[in-house]
C-alpha cells in the first residue's frame, strides 16, 4: 500500500478522481467552504438523522451525486485530537477496504490544518484497518484491495505531512513485522526464527547482528537465562543486532526485549485454557524487532542496540525445579520459587549483558505478568521507571504514537518481597502488586544506566475473537528512540 498527499482544498473535492472519498468531519457544525455537492449531501444526512456529528459515527454514500469518486465516506471525529482523526480515518476505511476501492483519498473538513501527526495516523490507520495474518492460512482471501491512499493537505502543510507519511510508514512496517513474527505459533516463531529476522533486517539495513549460542551465553555466566532454556530441546539465541547512526563514541539507546516464544510455565505448569496464547511471550522481542526496523528505516543521528534473549519455557526432565538457585551473570544468585516468573530470569542477565555498551538508556519491553493485566486491563502498558525525566519522556512518547502506557509505581519498599533465605533473591514476590516486584526484581540488575520497564502483558495482543497480535509498542518506542537525537 503506498502512501502520497496530494495538496487540494474542500471546494475542489467534489472533482477528486479517486475509488474512494474518505472524509473526516472534525466539530459539530459544517464548515463552510466544502464543495456544494459533498456539503449538500453532507447537509442533508445530518437534517435526515443518517448522520450525527459525534466520535464514532460515519456514513457510507454510494455514487453521490455530483462526485467523481464513486464512494464517498463522512466519518466523524467529534473532538479534534488526532486520537480522534485516526478513529474516525479507521472507521473510514473499514467502511471502504471490503469495496472494490484501490484508490483511497483522505481529507479533513472543518477545524485546524493537516500535520505531521495526522499523517502518521492515517497510515498507522490504514495499515494497521488492513492488516491480515495468512503466513499459516494461505486460505484467507486478502483483507483489501487498497493499494493507494492519499491525503490531501493544503500548500502550507504539505512538508509536515511528507514528513509524517515517511514516520508513518516506517512504524507500521515496523508494527507489522512485530505482528508477523507474534501472530506466527510457536512451532514456527522458535528462537532461531527471531535470530534470522535479525539478520535479514541486518542484511536489509547494513546493521550488525551477532547471534550467541548455548555456549556463549555460557562463558559469559547466564545462568539464568540459561536456567529457563534447559527444559526445551529448542535451542537458546542471544539476539544482539546494533543500529550504528552517530559516532561510536555516542552512547546509545539500548532495548532489551523477552522472547519467550513459548511459556508453558515449565514445571510450575500453567493451566491448559489459553495456554496457546503464550505463543505471543515473545511480544517484547518483536517490538524491539519492529522499532529496530522503523530506526533503520527513518536514518536517526544515534546510536541504538536491541537485545533479545529467546528461549523456550517447558518442562521436562532437564528442567529447573521450583527451589533451585542459579547465578545470573551479574553474580546475584537467584531462587527460582516459580518457574513460571521465567520472563525476568531471561531479561536479568540480557540486562547485565547491557552495562557492556555504556548506554546512556535502556528501556526493557516484556509480556512480563498477569498482574499487569488486572492492573491496567488491554488499555495501558504500565510504565516502571524510577527516573522522573525518563517517565516523561517515555510518556511523551506514547502520546506522540497514539500508543497509551501508565506510569507505575517502583517504590524500595515493594523490594521485601523478593527475599530469599536460600539466596540474593527470589524471583517471585507473592500475589500483591505483581507487576511492581517483578519491575523490582529487573531493577536489582539495572544499577550502572538510566532504566524504563514496560510490562505489555495486556497490551501486546488480543484474545477472543479478534486474537492477534497488536504490534504494540512500537510506535511508543520509535518516538521514544526517534527523541532521543542530539
Ligand atoms: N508470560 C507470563 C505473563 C502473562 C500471563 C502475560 C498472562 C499475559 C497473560 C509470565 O511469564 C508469567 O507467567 N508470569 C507469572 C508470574 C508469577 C508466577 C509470579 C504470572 O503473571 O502469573
Ligand atoms: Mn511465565
Ligand atoms: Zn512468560
Amino acid at each position: 500500500m503506498d502512501f502520497h498527499h496530494q495538496i487540494s482544498s474542500p471546494d475542489k473535492l467534489a472533482a477528486l478522481s479517486c475509488d474512494a472519498l474518505v472524509l473526516v468531519v472534525t466539530g459539530d457544525t459544517v464548515e463552510p467552504g466544502l464543495a456544494t455537492p459533498l456539503a449538500a449531501a453532507l447537509s442533508d444526512a445530518l437534517a435526515h438523522g443518517d448522520l450525527e456529528l459525534k466520535a464514532g459515527k460515519s456514513l457510507y454514500l454510494h455514487r453521490p451525486a455530483g462526485v467523481r469518486a464513486a464512494r464517498v465516506v463522512f466519518a466523524a471525529a467529534g473532538a479534534s485530537t488526532t486520537k480522534a482523526f485516526r478513529a474516525a480515518v479507521a472507521s473510514g476505511i473499514n467502511l471502504v477496504k471490503e469495496s472494490g476501492a484501490k484508490h483511497v483519498a483522505v481529507g479533513l473538513v472543518g477545524a485546524g490544518a493537516l500535520t505531521d501527526a495526522h499523517a502518521e495516523a492515517v497510515v498507522t490507520a490504514a495499515r494497521d484497518a488492513t492488516y491480515l495474518y495468512r503466513h499459516t492460512k494461505p486460505s484467507a482471501p486478502a483483507a483489501s484491495k487498497i493499494d493507494k491512499v492519499t491525503l490531501l493537505c493544503g500548500k502550507a502543510d504539505a512538508k509536515s505531512v511528507q514528513q509524517g507519511l515517511a514516520r508513518g510508514h516506517a512504524i507500521a512496517a515496523g508494527v507489522n513485522l512485530a505482528r508477523e513474527c507474534a501472530n506466527r505459533p510457536a512451532n514456527h516463531c522458535t528462537p532461531s526464527y527471531l535470530a534470522d529476522q535479525a539478520r535479514k533486517l541486518g542484511k536489509e539495513y547494513g546493521l550488525k547482528v551477532e547471534v550467541l549460542d548455548r555456549k556463549a551465553c555460557e562463558k559469559l555466566g547466564m545462568g539464568s537465562l540459561l536456567a529457563v532454556a534447559q527444559g526445551s530441546d529448542e535451542p537458546l539465541r542471544f539476539i544482539v543486532a546494533r543500529y550504528d547512526g552517530a559516532a561510536k563514541s555516542q552512547a546509545p539507546v539500548v532495548l532489551v526485549g523477552k522472547g519467550i516464544t513459548f511459556d508453558t510455565g515449565g514445571i510450575s505448569l500453567k493451566p491448559g485454557a489459553e495456554m496457546d496464547e503464550m505463543k505471543f511471550d515473545m511480544g517484547g522481542a518483536a517490538s524491539v524487532l519492529g522499532t529496530l526496523r522503523a530506526v533503520a528505516e527513518l536514518k536517526p543521528k544515534l546510536n541504538l542496540v536491541c537485545i533479545i534473549p529467546a528461549c523456550e519455557n517447558m518442562p521436562s526432565g532437564n528442567a529447573v525445579k521450583p527451589g533451585d538457585v542459579v547465578k545470573s551473570m551479574s553474580g546475584q544468585t537467584i531462587e527460582i520459587l516459580n518457574t513460571d516468573a521465567e520472563g525476568r530470569l531471561i531479561l536479568c542477565d540480557a540486562l547485565t549483558y547491557a552495562e557492556r555498551f555504556k548506554p546512556a538508556v535502556v528501556v526493557d519491553i516484556a509480556t512480563l505478568t498477569g498482574a499487569c493485566v488486572v492492573a491496567l486491563g488491554h488499555h495501558h502498558s504500565g510504565l516502571f521507571t524510577a527516573d522522573d525525566k525518563l517517565a516523561e519522556q517515555m510518556l511523551a512518547a506514547s502520546a506522540k504514537g497514539l500508543d497509551p502506557c501508565w506510569r507505575m509505581p517502583l517504590d524500595e519498599e515493594y523490594d521485601a518481597g523478593l527475599k530469599s533465605n536460600f539466596a540474593d533473591m527470589a524471583n517471585i514476590g507473592g500475589r500483591p502488586g505483581g507487576a511492581i516486584t517483578a519491575a523490582m526484581f529487573l531493577r536489582r540488575f539495572t544499577a550502572k544506566y538510566p532504566w524504563a520497564h514496560l510490562d505489555i502483558a495486556g497490551t501486546a495482543w488480543k484474545s477472543g475473537a479478534a486474537k492477534g497480535a497488536t504490534g504494540r509498542p512500537v510506535p511508543l518506542l520509535t518516538h521514544f528512540v526517534l527523541a532521543q537525537v542530539g
